[in-house]
């Protein structure tokens, strides 16, 4: 049965942790999949997810089933930090929310959503996007097309390709937008961009699939949903893929949501109960724990605060690893760039051949694509790096 199967390749992020993880090295450093490191190189248990997880463990309550689309006040809180509490697609209940596996299960139950509704538009990503994007709509049966994004030559974002890509794209085109702290370049649009998408998506009656994985760790909750914000003011129909893997630092419990707009509530009701259809397919219902942990903190004042602090601590601590970055590789060439950059990433300009040299003679993994993850540099380890760096380039 199996004599034919090939063997696939590592994933270029996820393998790179196997390939870390088999290191011997004593100094070896991770700067490959997107993770938040403390200033110790741990991935921290937030103070706020510890009172909450203590709460539910002196509760000690039944381990039932969740409802197919997971916690109503975990959906409803999602729904908040996304829209804004005053928002009111909430109160005309237009937004059905769904809990999902992560930010990824999340675009996973939305394409195989629009591939049942449309099955033969493509599906446009950023070039470069986040390597799972492609894979992920591609194993969803879509056909994937890239539209410009970044500019190596300003370490900016193209805007005017990225509108003439976005222009070329037959009506009903899904659009995978990065609402903030873009993976892997951390370039973002300014509002007026942002705007200008906008028209086009109109224009051209494209389907926006926002991807928001980092909202906090650019510039705030509320100023990182600018682009969800805008999009729901200007009545289109589209879907958002959140996640609370990194501002919550909860990775391995997997919780993030579906939430898509929609023009009634009616048509509100009719897409849910096509949506819970799709999740009931692939794996039922979602697991409760780290959900209900998030929906604990996001509804309780004096948690949500706490967080909000220790959301505001990694944001603060990453932007200090960004000008740490650029300060000692100044002596090598103009990396201010890097300083611009938003988000856990910085698209460093390293080739591939450089990377391999990091990984090779210094034990210091990165993406191929030159991606590095600044959030997991700190003063035990950000010397060696820039060093290292400033040897192979
Ligand atoms: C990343 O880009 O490194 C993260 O989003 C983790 C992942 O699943 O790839």
């Amino acid at each position: 049965l199996f004599s034919s199967v090939e063997l696939a390749p590592r994933d270029p992020i996820l393998g790179l942790n196997e390939a870390f993880g088999a290191d011997t090295r004593a100094d070896k450093v991770n700067l490959g999949v997107g993770v938040y490191y403390d200033a110790n190189g741990h991935v921290p248990l937030l103070r706020a997810v510890r009172e909450a997880e203590k709460a539910r463990v002196e509760a000690a309550l039944p381990r039932g089933y969740l409802p197919i689309d997971g916690i109503a006040l975990y959906d409803m809180a999602v729904q908040k930090l996304l829209f804004g509490a005053d928002s009111p697609l909430l109160a005309e209940r237009r937004v059905v929310t769904a809990q999902s596996l992560g930010g990824t299960g999340a675009l996973k139950i939305g394409a195989d959503f629009l591939k049942r509704l449309n099955p033969s538009v493509p599906v446009a990503i950023s070039t470069p996007s986040w390597e799972n994007h492609r894979a992920l709509f591609e194993g969803a049966g879509f056909q994937v097309v890239e539209y410009p994004y970044y500019d190596a030559a300003t370490h900016g974002v193209d805007v005017e390709g990225m509108l003439a890509g976005m222009a070329k794209l037959p009506a009903g085109a899904i659009v995978v937008l990065h609402a903030c702290c873009h993976n892997p370049t951390g370039v973002d649009l300014r509002t007026d961009d942002w705007k200008r998408v906008l028209s086009v998506v109109r224009e051209r009656g494209l389907v926006p699939f926002l991807d928001i994985a980092y909202q906090g760790f650019g510039d705030g909750i509320d100023a990182d949903a600018e682009a969800v914000r805008l999009f729901a003011a200007a009545d289109v129909s589209f879907l958002v893929a959140s996640s609370f893997s990194k501002s919550f630092s909860l990775y391995g419990e997997r919780v993030g949501a579906l939430s898509i707009v929609t023009a009634s509530h009616d048509e509100a009701l009719r897409v849910q109960s096509q949506l819970k259809r799709v999740i009931r397919t692939n794996y039922s219902n979602p697991p409760t724990h780290g959900a209900a942990v998030v929906s604990a903190v996001l509804n309780h004042d004096g948690l949500r605060a706490m967080w909000e602090t220790e959301l505001g601590e990694m944001r603060d601590r990453i932007r200090a690893m960004r000008r740490g970055l650029v300060e000692r590789l100044s002596k090598v060439g103009d990396f201010a760039f890097i300083e611009r950059q938003r988000g856990m990433f910085s698209y460093s300009g390293l080739s591939a051949a450089q990377v391999d040299r990091l990984r090779e003679e210094f034990g210091i993994y990165a993406v191929s694509t030159g991606r590095i993850c600044v959030a997991a540099l700190n003063e035990g380890n950000i010397d060696r790096v820039a060093e290292a760096i400033a040897r192979v380039v």
